[in-house]
């Protein structure tokens, strides 16, 4: 019934996927999925580590109840914590050894990371921003988290990027390394390539429509546009 047999989308399964591999040597691991909304990657989590104790949380109780239907009517709903709250604030006394956080903007996620970091210290993230990635790799590096590895799932035709970031792995430093994320040490995937492939053909569409519109608004954006086109050139060589 509902959404019980709906497999998850790439971009979700692809994120999905990273969270068990970073937990399959821990039993028992807690693992956060912070706005849940629908509540398929807990469910997803759950079936697939059945020892797994997951909190979902959500910051609108609309979106909560829906995770809370899928749970019980696919009977997972034990082993789940269901808290409606803002951020990483519901990890209060709590230990996770992972939190996911999909499916938002860049910016929200980055404001959720620096209001709540110190809640969950010891937990690998795994970050998929819809919109922003780059202000979001600038917070990561601003609150000491690095980049430990990305994937690049496509999904109803777009391209994503999953992040994990971990307090271990090394911090990008440089507006250059926000715009490229691990492919400032070289591309290392087709998904890779194709992300940015995407991006660059983006850019190349903004800075002919900013040329065609002649404002002084538009030719002030021009210089970071071509900024940008030179570097993902250079590293899609
Ligand atoms: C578009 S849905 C994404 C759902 C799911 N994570 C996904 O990737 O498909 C975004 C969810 O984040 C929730 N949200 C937004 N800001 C939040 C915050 N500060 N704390 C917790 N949840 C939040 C929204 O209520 C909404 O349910």
């Amino acid at each position: 019934m509902g959404h019980s047999k709906k497999p998850l989308d790439a971009r979700l399964r692809a994120a999905a996927d990273m969270v068990l591999e970073a937990i399959h040597d821990i039993s028992m691991p807690c693992v956060a999925d912070i706005g849940c909304d629908h509540g398929f990657v807990t469910a997803y989590l759950i079936r697939q580590r059945p020892d797994i104790h997951m909190i979902a949380s959500d910051i609108s109780e609309a979106s909560l109840k829906k995770t809370e239907i899928l749970l019980s009517q696919t009977g997972l709903d034990q082993n789940v914590e269901v808290i409606c709250g803002d951020g990483l604030k519901v990890l209060e006394s709590k230990k996770a050894d992972a939190v996911l956080i999909a499916g938002m903007g860049g910016e929200t996620i980055r404001q959720i990371l620096e209001e709540g970091i110190d809640y969950c210290a010891s937990a690998d993230l795994f970050l998929q921003a819809n919109t922003d990635v780059p202000l979001l790799r600038e917070g990561l590096a601003g609150i000491g988290l690095g980049i430990a590895r990305e994937s690049f799932p496509e999904a109803g035709g777009r391209r994503y990027v999953i992040i994990e970031a971990s307090k271990k792995a090394e911090v990008l430093s440089s507006p250059e390394s926000w715009l490229l994320g691990t492919a400032v040490n070289g591309i290392s995937s087709q998904g890779q390539r194709a992300y940015l492939t995407r991006m660059l053909e983006q850019m190349r569409g903004t800075h002919a429509k900013l040329m065609e519109s002649g404002t002084k608004r538009s030719q002030a954006k021009v210089p970071e546009i071509e900024k940008t086109i030179e570097i993902l050139e250079r590293v899609l060589l």
